[in-house]
């Protein structure tokens, strides 16, 4: 099994990584990044302790990908995952790099018929009905109430139901638009993909701040 990850060297990246190799220490794993988030690079000395290869590209390139070779598995864990991204200026280099980037993802994973794990975000929700839902503030964390004027949202969390009308950012507007390719890539082309909306996450090794286009 060789499972390629692509923003292997940031925060997810390189903790799947880490927690993977643990667990399944047969299975071969890549870390492909282009390291623009500062900080990454400090995870390529934990790399090399541990044997897992790093290939500096950028999903920009399909070229990058290309030099990859055969893959079983793709987790496509690198983006601008700012979600101020491109709201003050030119949204160029947010959209260039998580829209299109991720397509030269899916291209790379059905040349090879590998299957795909596609990171996406809870910023696939419009601003302004996340911000109208009802919540209450417990002790650790808050949480939506049942009582919801908008369908699709209750204690339990956000689910499908939710109406995705609404501006949310050209960052999660990228990952919407990524989700929605990747469904076509699996009606029309068969690739296998699961794709995951995670909230905010947080742990040890996040750097948390917007990277600067280049
Ligand atoms: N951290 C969160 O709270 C959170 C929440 C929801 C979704 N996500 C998603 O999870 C994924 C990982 O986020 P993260 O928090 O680890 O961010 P991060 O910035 O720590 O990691 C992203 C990595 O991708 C690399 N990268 C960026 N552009 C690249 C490119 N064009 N080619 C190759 N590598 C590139 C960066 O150098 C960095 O190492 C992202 O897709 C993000 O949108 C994160």
């Amino acid at each position: 099994m060789k499972i390629v990850v692509t923003g292997g060297a940031g925060f997810v990246g390189s903790s799947l990584i880490f927690r993977l190799k643990e667990k399944y220490p047969a299975y071969e794993f890549i870390a492909f990044d282009n390291l623009k988030r500062r900080g990454s690079e400090l995870n390529l000395i934990d790399f090399q302790k541990l044997g897992v290869p790093f290939v500096h590209g950028d999903i920009r390139n399909a070229e990058d990908l290309a030099a990859l070779g055969n893959f079983d598995v793709l987790i496509e864990a690198s983006a601008e995952p700012s979600v101020t991204a491109g709201l003050d200026s030119d949204p160029t280099y947010v959209i260039n790099n998580n829209l299109y980037g991720s397509i030269n993802c899916f291209n790379a994973c059905l040349k090879y018929n590998a299957k795909l794990i596609f990171l996406s975000t809870s910023r696939v929700y419009p601003i302004e009905t996340i911000e109208k839902a009802a919540f209450t503030e417990n002790g650790t964390r808050f949480s939506f109430s049942d009582n919801q004027t908008a369908a699709g949202i209750s204690a339990a969390g956000i689910s499908e139901q939710l109406s995705l009308e609404g501006a949310r950012s050209f960052y999660g507007t990228t990952k919407l638009s990524s989700e929605l390719f990747i469904q076509e890539y699996a009606a029309f082309y068969g690739l296998q993909a699961a794709i995951t909306r995670f909230g905010v996450i947080a742990g040890p090794d996040k750097w948390a701040k917007p990277t600067r286009a280049l």
